[in-house]
């Protein structure tokens, strides 16, 4: 295919078996076989919300307020039922955006406003503290907006209060907790950190994309989750992933905040150009109308009783994988899982190289640096896969130890 612009538009079918054609070598995720990336719950689910999606192909989000009250109704809805969700008290304020990454950006943005409305220093940068686990999007956050971030090593896989009240000074304005980290799939003790908090006065933010839609359900099935939400006094606001355990199309995310006093930072206003008052809420400007129309229609479509359902089967899964992991030989889980992440390791054999055995029978491995290891965060898309993956596991653990001293090859770990 040319790497320039056609002279000419291709017909069609040229289009579709080009795409068809170069989507062959990607991994075949319908069949479970990339540990991330994908969330899905249920077949019939995504037919009915890729219609939703597609019923709002052409809407513009960033126009909810002006031309599209429809798409701001379905964000009001979706913004109810998690506050709703994540225990917020009255007056809590929640937004719709495209992804963790620019949910947690939007939190970082609002809480360095209001430490400096606070401090009434309008150049103020000051210092984020926050655990080792926490995601590479609170960095990014930082680099983009000026801000140090100082990390502090985990405790017994978790976020230590201790290790991060020594880490604060007079410049530190924000904590983080995560429910649950990417890396290990724990949720750290929130209400402690809320201790902390509200001692020195700084905004907690608790990043739950990963959990947030997956807690409550599995709190209410009996697992053993720490408050984690708005219940902890100190949580100022929390990230919540519709696209990752709300099993929404892509993009979809949510940002809540615990007051309008607390959210009323986040806003955008400008009006210092030709074309007048240009206010938003999140950090893109354009957004697809089809992100808020097909979690609208996942949210009601599964309803209390269908999350319920997913999350007990999800957690039937799990507990399948970690059996499997635990019976081979040399294997050890990290910590006790309780939600869709499971992190493995070996004081036997070189799991970094056994995740690298994978790829030959079809596997995308997820490792882990530290302890080194390999890593999975599962949804029902892996229901079908267990039982061969961790047949192949237990080939590649063998060929890992059968392999010659010396013949270890170079693994990048990457994410
Ligand atoms: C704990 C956590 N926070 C934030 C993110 C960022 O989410 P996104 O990739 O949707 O930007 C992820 C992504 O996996 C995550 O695991």
């Amino acid at each position: 295919m040319a790497t320039k612009l056609p002279e000419t538009g291709l017909s069609r079918d040229e289009i579709i078996n080009h795409l068809t054609d170069l989507k062959k070598d990607d991994i075949k995720w319908a069949e479970g076989r990339t540990p991330m990336f994908i969330f899905k719950a249920d077949t019939e689910l995504s037919k009915l919300t890729q219609e939703a999606f597609n019923l709002y192909f052409n809407e513009n989000a960033l126009g909810a307020h002006r031309a599209y009250k429809s798409i701001r109704q379905m964000e009001d809805d979706i913004v109810a039922i998690g506050l709703d969700l994540f225990n917020a008290p009255a007056g809590g304020q929640g937004y719709f955006t495209t992804g963790g990454t620019e949910s947690i950006m939007c939190a970082v943005k609002t809480a360095k406003t209001w430490a400096r409305d606070k401090r009434g220093d309008p150049k103020f940068h000051g210092n984020i503290v926050a655990a080792e686990t926490a995601h590479p999007a609170f960095r990014k956050s930082c680099d983009l907006m000026d801000i140090e971030i100082r990390k502090y090593p985990v405790k017994d896989f978790r976020a230590d209060p201790a290790a991060l009240e020594a880490a604060i000074d007079e410049n530190t304005f924000m904590i983080i907790g995560s429910a649950p980290c990417f890396p290990y799939g724990v949720v750290d003790p929130i209400e402690e950190l809320s201790e902390v908090a509200l001692r020195h006065d700084l905004w907690l933010h608790v990043d739950a994309c990963v959990g947030g839609y997956m807690l409550p359900f599995a709190e209410e099935l009996g697992q053993k989750i720490p408050v984690w939400d708005f219940r902890a006094p100190g949580v100022a606001s929390i990230s919540a992933d519709l696209h990752k355990f709300g099993y929404a199309p892509k993009p979809a995310s949510t940002v809540f905040f615990r007051s309008q006093e607390h959210a009323k930072h986040l806003i955008f206003f400008y009006n210092e150009w030709p074309s007048g008052l240009y206010a938003t809420a999140t950090v893109v400007g354009t957004r697809p109308g089809g992100g808020v129309a097909g979690a609208w229609a996942t949210l009601h479509a599964l309803g209390h009783e269908g999350y319920l359902d997913v999350t007990r089967r999800l957690l039937d899964l799990i507990a399948r994988y970690k059996k499997g992991i635990e019976e081979i030989p040399g294997l050890k889980v990290i910590d006790d899982p309780q939600l869709a992440i499971i992190a493995f390791t070996s004081d036997e054999v070189d799991l970094l190289q056994v995740g690298s055995h994978m790829p030959k029978r079809g596997w995308l491995p997820s490792f882990l640096q530290e302890p080194k290891g390999m890593h999975l965060m599962l949804s029902l898309i892996h229901e079908q896969a267990c039982d061969k993956w961790l047949e192949d596991l237990r080939w590649a653990v063998e060929e890992q130890r059968a392999a010659a001293p010396g013949s270890e090859k170079k693994v990048d770990v990457v994410y």
